[in-house]
């Protein structure tokens, strides 16, 4: 029988409603997944950022990010590459939504630079960034790729650092400012936005750890920006609602499930306080739950940051919640370590594959983390805005064979579509990335593209999961 036979045969005798839900849906995803299983208005696109793929560092006018100044001025970035050039999307963008276009993908979700549209952050606009963005968006809409806008991607104004950057409670207005920019030059043809990508990634890496830029490390640094990056959540959120009439606002967090390591009791206190970390501590304020002081204790250093009329303010109403998944972590404790109290177990101890960012393959962690961010109370809809795998490819004659990928992204979404199944207001799927790009500190060494570029000449392959997807995508 097959399984649009066994939905039937279950809708009418009424099978459906006997077995447990996770039962049903977990056989029903056995075969391979089509898209039509996704339902009609399911949205299916592929996500990149600006400093990643545009290049053009320092053209028409555009300021200095701090990624610029990260890699021009620290050696941080393990290959000592820069993204100057990257894949020169900036001269190359309609012939590569021409290749969208033609792999029949309907969305792709991008970033605005915010140094190339306000080259100082605050004040002057640049046009001539802006009638970049304008020509990405017009023709993105001619190939119809719907674009999704995603207001923040990492590449804060170098000028505003300056002045402390995401530590300076002045950017909740210099983000407005800019967001403002954005909904007002684009928001006539672009419904779809999301405020920030990814706030844990950026705050923790950047301004705690200092391994991504700007390059700040310890606790003030990062308990302040993670204030000030749930205020501006809010903010721009709002500035979005009040300008972009029929306006689809979401904003991105990467997240992890998290198991503890042998499931020890012992364990048990670091997979809350990773959970708080890793998932909860940006969404919660968000929706009105405040910080997770009580299961991450070190979460009361943000507390100084606060005013009384944040708690307010920090709130905004998404339309959706973008999950942002790859990888599982498996949480373990010990004392030594600050903040946590635990580690995470490598990932090649799990017995599991890993990819090429050493992160563990791990399918059905997917379906977990969506459903543990569907279960909030203010959630609305869930779109999976990246996922993906990094994986070594070869060209042997002309073609980009990568078997690993095309049975990760089945894997995955068999996980994705089990969510939906058991009852997730699931609304699309974006794969990270279109092309092969710059892996911030990994440099342009992990593939995550479903077309490979050469950084020599800057041709396109094609992989063979990027045919795949195209077919998946037309059946
Ligand atoms: C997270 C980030 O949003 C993106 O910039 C990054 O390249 C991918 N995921 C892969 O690490």
């Amino acid at each position: 029988m097959t399984r649009e036979e066994w939905i039937k045969l279950s809708a009418i005798i009424g099978a459906g409603s006997m077995i447990p839900k996770e039962l049903l849906a977990a056989a029903l995803v056995d075969d391979e997944i089509k898209r039509s299983d996704f339902g009609k208005d399911f949205v299916w696109g592929t996500a990149s950022a600006a400093y990643q793929i545009e290049g053009g560092w320092n053209e028409d006018g555009k300021g200095e990010s701090i990624w610029d100044h990260f890699v021009h001025h620290t050696h941080k970035v393990k290959t000592h590459e820069t993204a100057d050039v990257a894949h020169d999307f900036y001269h190359r963008y309609e012939s590569d939504i021409e290749l969208m276009h033609k792999l029949h993908i309907p969305a792709q979700r991008f970033s605005i630079g915010w140094s190339r549209v306000m080259p100082k952050g605050t004040g002057a606009v640049n046009q001539k960034g802006i009638d970049f963005y304008n020509r990405v968006i017009d023709k993105s809409l001619k190939e119809y790729v719907t674009p999704w806008i995603t207001c923040y991607h990492w590449d804060l104004p170098q000028a505003l650092q300056e002045k402390g950057g995401w530590m300076n409670r002045d950017i909740i207005k210099w983000f407005e400012d800019y967001v403002e920019v954005c909904a007002k030059n684009f928001g006539d043809r672009v419904k779809n936005w999301m405020v920030f990508n990814e706030p844990m990634a950026f705050t923790a890496l950047g301004y705690l750890m200092g391994i991504h830029a700007p390059g700040k490390f310890g606790y003030k640094p990062f308990f302040s920006s993670v204030h000030h990056t749930v205020m501006s959540h809010g903010a721009g959120g709002r500035v979005l609602r009040n300008l972009v009439k029929n306006a689809n606002i979401g904003t991105t967090f990467s997240c992890s499930v998290i198991d503890g390591w042998k499931d020890k009791e012992v364990n048990k206190g670091a997979v809350t306080r990773s959970d708080v970390l890793i998932n909860r501590l940006f969404i919660e304020p968000t929706l009105g739950l405040g910080y997770a002081t009580k299961d991450l204790p070190a979460l009361r250093h943000v507390e100084k940051y606060i005013k009384p009329e944040d708690e307010k303010l920090m709130q905004f109403d998404f339309d959706f919640i973008g999950v942002q998944n790859y990888s599982r972590v498996v949480a373990k404790y010990l004392g030594l370590v600050p903040m946590l109290h635990a580690i995470n177990v490598p990932p090649k101890k799990l017995g599991h594959p890993v990819t090429q960012m050493n992160w563990e393959v791990y399918p059905e962690g997917i379906s977990r983390i969506i459903k543990q961010f569907a279960a909030y109370k203010g959630v609305k809809k869930i779109i999976v805005t990246e996922n993906g795998a990094a994986f070594k490819d070869e060209v042997v004659n002309g073609e980009i064979n990568d078997p690993q990928r095309i049975q990760f992204l089945k894997d995955y979404l068999k996980n994705v579509l089990k969510a939906k199944r058991e009852g997730v207001n699931l609304g699309g799927y974006f794969i990270w990335s279109f092309t092969d790009n710059f892996e911030w500190a990994e440099g342009f060494r992990p593939k995550f593209g479903l077309v490979g570029v050469d950084f020599k000449t800057e041709q396109r392959i094609v992989k063979a999961s990027g045919k795949w997807f195209s077919e998946f995508l037309k059946g």
